[in-house]
């Protein structure tokens, strides 16, 4: 007997929402961060948890389930079996080894290049129409070898990339100008890491160019004040692992905020990890880094033509550089 008795013999609406499924590989800080934010936000309908640590994995898996009360309606599932996301709209993959303090992103390559082998394969099979969302360290090369494993179109695959560094460059700026975060328009691009590029010549402040914002306020603008704030977004996740041993609670916001660009169809501009060959002239090689990209229902609709200036445009081919040079230590 159903727990409720309907009130006419009349066939209950059959539901016009989309349904959304999104699977989380890897239940660390990230992915739990990243979950959390997905709930929160009520950005899908089922939500799947995917870990090789079966014990941590249900843990994590209840642990969310008890805050159903709290939360819009989202189904939880965890397993340590892929077969458990079959059919996602997204895979957001976040397992894999994480940086010890003072140590590189690019140093976890071959690490978690093993763990992709066995990742990626059984995501496409599971779900061949899904978009692969890559977050695991190094993002630009994971996403590469996301893309080679998966066999899909580059559309289909794309890295949290310089997001975040975007997010960490308009708090900065913001900070030193006293204005709101929001109002800050402003691109780190290139890898997500220390090879990083900050578009100087586009930041706007409220819609007004940040340079000529910054002579008219008379604040003493100097090249060495704004080389500094793009020191200190590079170097700021390596403070924040030396403090508290890992990042998590800004990439989580990060990703969510990508999710919801991609299943609510939003089309917004944000600056993520894509196949970058032929873009202010990078070449080389199959390379993906992050451009100010536009996002939809079908993965990556097409890259922002942004206007760099000369300097701008080497620095990224530079960046570019840095990730084929590791991209080439791979076998796959
Ligand atoms: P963590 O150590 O807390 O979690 C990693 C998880 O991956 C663990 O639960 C582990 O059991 C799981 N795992 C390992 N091998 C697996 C496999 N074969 N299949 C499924 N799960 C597996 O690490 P944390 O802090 O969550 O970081 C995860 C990754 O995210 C790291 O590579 C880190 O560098 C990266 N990261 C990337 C950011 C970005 O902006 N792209 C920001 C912050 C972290
Ligand atoms: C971050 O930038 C460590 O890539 C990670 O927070």
């Amino acid at each position: 007997q159903a727990f409720f008795r309907p009130i006419s013999r009349a066939a209950p609406p059959s539901p016009t929402k989309r349904h959304n499924k999104i699977s989380v590989i890897g239940v660390g800080n990230v992915g739990m961060a990243i979950a959390q934010t997905i709930l929160t936000q009520d950005l899908a309908d089922e939500l799947v948890l995917v870990d090789a640590k079966p014990e941590k994995l249900r843990g994590e898996m209840l642990d969310l389930q008890h805050a159903a009360a709290f939360l819009p309606r989202t189904k939880i599932h965890a397993s340590v079996d892929y077969a458990i996301t079959v059919g996602s709209d997204l895979c957001i993959v976040t397992a894999g080894a994480r940086q010890n303090p003072g140590e590189s992103r690019l140093n976890l390559l071959q690490r978690n290049v093993a763990l992709f082998r066995n990742i990626i394969p059984p995501l496409a099979k599971y779900s061949p129409d899904t978009i692969l969302l890559i977050v695991s360290n190094p993002v630009d090369v994971l996403t590469y070898v996301a893309w080679k494993l998966s066999g899909f179109p580059s559309n289909r695959v794309f890295g949290s990339g310089t997001n975040l560094d975007s997010s960490r460059f308009r708090f900065l700026m913001a900070d030193h100008l006293d204005v709101n975060a929001q109002d800050v328009q402003a691109y780190i691009i290139g890898e997500h890491g220390d090879s990083s590029v900050a578009l100087w010549s586009s930041i706007s402040v409220g819609g007004v160019p940040v340079l000529s914002f910054l002579e008219k306020q008379q604040i003493a603008y100097e090249k060495e004040t704004l080389e500094k704030i793009h020191k200190a977004v590079v170097d700021c996740a390596y403070e924040v692992i030396s403090l508290k041993g890992y990042t998590s609670w800004a990439i989580g916001y990060s990703v969510a905020n990508l999710a919801r660009s991609i299943l609510r169809d939003q089309r917004k501009v944000q600056p993520v990890s894509v196949l970058a060959n032929g873009f202010y002239g990078v070449g080389g090689g199959d390379v993906f880094l992050s451009l100010p990209a536009q996002l939809g229902r079908s993965g990556v609709l097409g890259v922002t033509n942004v206007h760099l200036t000369d300097e701008e445009a080497q620095k990224l081919r530079d960046s570019a550089h840095t990730i084929l040079e590791v991209q080439s230590q791979l076998n796959l």
